[in-house]
C-alpha cells in the first residue's frame, strides 16, 4: 500500500475555513486530520462540533479526528454524527481502552489509539487487535509547528514489528512536525499515513507539498 497523507486544520485560516477545505478537495490528500482539545489533557483549546459539522459538510473526504481530552467516552456518539469517519483517543486518557475501541467501532467508525511520545509501544500489545490504527505522536500534543522527536523514529520501527509479527490489520500514523525531509524517513520505517499542518498550511503552494508529501518513496 502507497501511504496516505492527512493534512491537520489546526494550521488553517480558520477566517477563511470554506476556502481552505476546497483547497484540500482540490489536492490528494487522503483524508482531513482534525485535532479536539480541551485544555486538560493538553495545554490548549482547539475547536468542537460545530467546526466538525462545518468541514464535513464542505468535503467528501473521510474526518480523521484526533480527541486529546478527558473522558473522550462522553463523546464518541457525538463525533460520529459531526462526520467522524476515524475517531483516535489517547491511551493516556481511557481507563477501560478495550470497551472504548469496542464502542468507536460499534458505532460505525474506525478506532485508533495514540501514544504520546513518553509512552512506549509495547503498551499497545493487547489492543492491536482490536484496532484499525495507531497514532504516535511525534511531538508533544497541543500545538502545531514543533520540532519532530527524533527518538520517534525508533519507535516507528518496534511498533511496525509488533503489527507485522502479529498479523494485525492496523494502519501506522504519525502526527508532528512532518515535512518534506523527514516524510521519506518515517515511510521508510513503516509509516502508513503522515500527518501535516504548518507544512502544508505555511506553504505558497499547498495543493504541491500535500502532492509532494504523498510521492512514493
Ligand atoms: C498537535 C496536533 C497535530 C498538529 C500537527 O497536538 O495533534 O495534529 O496539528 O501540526 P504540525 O504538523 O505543524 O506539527
Ligand atoms: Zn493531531
Amino acid at each position: 500500500m502507497s501511504h496516505l497523507v492527512a493534512p491537520s486544520l489546526l494550521a488553517a485560516d480558520f477566517a477563511n475555513l470554506a476556502g481552505e477545505v476546497e483547497m484540500l478537495n482540490e489536492s490528494v490528500a487522503d483524508w482531513l486530520h482534525l485535532d479536539i482539545m480541551d485544555g486538560v489533557f493538553v495545554p490548549n483549546l482547539s475547536f468542537g462540533f460545530p467546526v466538525v459539522e462545518a468541514v464535513r459538510d464542505l468535503t467528501s473526504k473521510p474526518l480523521d479526528v484526533h480527541l486529546m481530552i478527558i473522558d473522550p467516552d462522553k463523546f464518541l456518539e457525538r463525533f460520529r454524527d459531526a462526520g467522524a469517519s476515524n475517531l483516535t483517543v489517547h491511551y493516556e486518557t481511557c481507563n477501560n481502552l478495550h470497551r472504548t475501541v469496542t464502542e468507536i467501532r460499534r458505532l460505525g467508525m474506525k478506532a485508533g489509539v495514540t501514544l504520546n511520545p513518553h509512552s512506549p509501544v509495547i503498551l499497545l500489545q493487547d489492543i492491536l487487535p482490536y484496532i484499525d490504527m495507531v497514532l504516535l505522536m511525534t511531538v508533544n500534543p497541543g500545538y502545531g509547528g514543533q520540532i519532530f522527536i527524533p527518538g520517534s523514529i525508533n519507535k516507528i520501527g518496534e511498533l511496525r514489528s509488533m503489527i507485522d509479527e502479529g498479523g494485525y490489520d492496523v494502519l501506522i500514523e504519525v502526527d508532528g512536525g512532518v515535512d518534506l525531509q523527514n516524510a521519506p524517513v518515517l515511510v521508510h520505517a513503516g509509516v502508513d499515513v503522515l500527518v501535516a499542518g504548518n507544512t502544508v498550511f505555511s506553504a505558497s503552494d499547498p495543493v504541491d507539498v500535500i502532492r509532494r508529501l504523498r510521492e512514493p518513496v
